[in-house]
């Protein structure tokens, strides 16, 4: 089982939206057993809120549901998950202050690395309108994409 953690800043945009879409697809995919995902925000404005509306609806625009609560990211969530997945350089960095040993450095990883955008981020669509919620989603679905690629080619192996 590999356990999958998705971080953003508030966890009510783009973090369930990754969540969302990615157990969208390995769902379509049959690996759904393989792998258990979460996601969570590296602040607490937003803790035990449902995703935002814009979040809501450009994940159902695109066929997905999306079913989350928001919880902010803990020192624990480093041990326990296998990938941590940040949406931002800003994420990546909050994340890796909880790392005090430098333990699990290896397991952080940015987003969009994982589809040949090495150092991109995933941009805050918060104080942006709907087209924005849109661009995101188009952004995670790739990321994601590349992302299970890269854990079917390890399943195989
Ligand atoms: P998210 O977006 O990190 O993608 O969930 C944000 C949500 C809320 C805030 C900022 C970004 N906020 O400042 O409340």
């Amino acid at each position: 089982m590999v356990k999958v953690l998705f971080v953003c800043l508030g966890n009510i945009c783009r973090s369930p939206l990754a969540e969302a879409i990615f157990k969208h697809k390995i769902m379509q995919r049959g690996i759904q057993s393989k792998f258990e995902a979460s996601s969570c925000g590296t602040a607490d404005y937003h803790v035990g809120e449902p995703p935002d509306l814009r979040t809501i609806k450009v994940a159902l625009k695109n066929g997905i549901a999306i079913e989350h609560l928001g919880r902010q990211f803990a020192t624990i969530d480093l041990e326990y998950y296998d990938y941590i997945l940040a949406m931002d350089k800003s994420n990546y960095f909050n994340i890796l202050r909880h790392d005090l040993k430098g333990a699990y450095s290896k397991k952080v990883f940015l987003m969009r690395d994982f589809n040949n955008m090495k150092g991109a981020e995933v941009p805050d669509p918060y104080y942006g309108g709907d087209a924005g919620f849109q661009e995101v989603f188009d952004i995670l679905d790739q990321s994601i994409e590349g992302f299970i690629e890269t854990q079917q080619r390890a399943l195989i192996d």
